[in-house]
């Protein structure tokens, strides 16, 4: 039995969910599983885009047998070598001595790398626009670098109007069906999609915006990532690419507020509920709290992505911001997060250093964010005689939203 399924007139895909990896890259949780695709072209000359994680060679190269039906495998696109997709592809070739590989210098200096086993005979090298003939289908080679990797390029079928994307349009999470349009995407996979983007390849946006931008002059019929969902439908073509011009220019999804809070004794907690109460009774919907302790930074990083506002609260400890604090604000930071508005609330009982650190990320470390006025710096919990000052926070967080602009006209 085999899981493939034919896309478009031979092009087929060829996909494996893996339950069993608890952590991707050994640091981003996977509550539900990720999927690995790659393609195989049926034509004159037969051809496979990209491999898979070792996890799941087993399926992989049985699968591939069975498409290939005793042929030969004449052509092997690796479109990146980063090991989630490659580190199969050794098997692979060494099972088909026939097939060529097809990259870029920078690629099989990599692959070289990884398995100390060159195969220099086997090299096709391909640059920008180079198009190979398989028959039917032509596959035109499209740069994107840093995308996230140095050496990744995209295919395009020019016959068949399909863009194979790489790891662009991926997302975690395992797939029962192929095609996005079979699944009610937004409610089961949007989240997983935007933390994928977030933290593989949310530090990139210019060089995603370079590729979509290459992109929009081609004719599209069909998205195929190397992780989730086919999008075949101008429907959910349009989706996903509409998200990712979000996602690529830091522009929100929505207006609102996440508040990242981090409390050693439950005190700087209960200023984030207090004040995450005076917001609703002004208005504000669907707030999202998240203790940065104890939910996994990926997580909160893709929700701060995804609302326009953010509320950092979070004490001092040993005389440095409290250490869950400090990861998420690092990790906004090495993903260039930006154009926010940002409120402030520090605690401490004997030195105030969580005020001072925070600020500084918002405004030295973060591109294009700024501080909401009026902050606050706690001593050790909230006393009555500061509520006037945190009705203050929240009116002008209140105001501040409710006047932010409808971020689909920012894209
Ligand atoms: Fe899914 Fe960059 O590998």
């Amino acid at each position: 039995m085999h899981c493939v399924e034919e896309i478009k007139n031979g092009i087929y895909w060829v996909g494996c969910n893996d339950f069993r990896t608890e952590l991707f890259e050994r640091i981003f949780p996977l509550p539900q599983g990720v999927t690995y695709n790659t393609y195989f072209f049926d034509d004159e000359k037969t051809c496979l885009i990209d491999a898979m994680d070792k996890s799941c060679r087993d399926e992989f190269l049985e699968d591939v047998e069975y498409l290939l039906k005793g042929r030969k495998l004449d052509y092997f696109v690796i479109q990146h070598m980063e090991p989630d997709h490659a580190s199969s592809a050794l098997a692979l070739l060494e099972k088909y001595p026939e097939a060529k590989i097809v990259g870029q210098p920078s690629t099989f200096k990599l692959f070289e790398q990884f398995f100390r086993h060159p195969m220099p005979d086997r090299y096709m090298t391909v640059n920008e626009g180079d198009q190979l003939k398989l028959g039917k289908h032509t596959l035109q080679f499209i740069k994107a670098p840093m995308v996230h990797w140095p050496e990744v390029i995209m295919t395009y079928d020019v016959t068949d109007h399909v863009l194979f994307s790489a790891d662009a349009f991926g997302h975690f999470g395992t797939v029962g069906n192929v095609f996005a349009d079979q699944a009610d995407f937004e409610e089961n996979y949007l989240d997983e999609a935007r933390r994928y983007y977030v933290n593989i390849v949310g530090k990139y946006g210019p060089q995603v915006m370079n590729v979509l931008k290459k992109a929009s002059k081609l004719p599209i019929d069909v998205i195929c990532p190397l992780h989730g969902f086919v999008f075949r439908t101008p429907e959910t073509i349009k989706y996903i690419v509409d998200k990712h011009l979000h996602w690529a220019q830091y522009v929100p999804e929505k207006k609102g507020v996440v508040i990242a809070f981090s409390s050693i004794y439950g005190n700087t907690e209960r200023a984030a509920c207090v004040l995450a109460n005076k917001l609703s009774r002004r208005g504000v919907r669907d707030i999202r709290m998240y203790d940065v302790a104890k939910v996994h930074p990926s997580f909160v990083t893709a929700k701060a992505w995804e609302y326009s506002h953010l509320i950092l609260a979070a004490p001092t400890y040993n005389l440095n911001l409290f250490l869950p604090m400090e990861n998420f604000l690092h990790d906004l930071k090495t993903l260039m997060f930006q154009k926010r508005t940002i409120g402030i609330v520090a605690c401490h009982s004997w030195a105030s250093a969580a005020y001072k650190t925070m600020a500084d990320y918002v405004e030295n470390e973060f591109k294009c964010c700024e501080i909401l006025e009026p902050t606050m710096d706690l001593k050790s919990s909230l006393r009555d005689d500061q509520e006037c000052l945190m009705d203050e926070l929240a009116d002008k967080m209140a105001e501040s939203i409710e006047q932010y602009p409808d971020p689909n006209t920012l894209i």
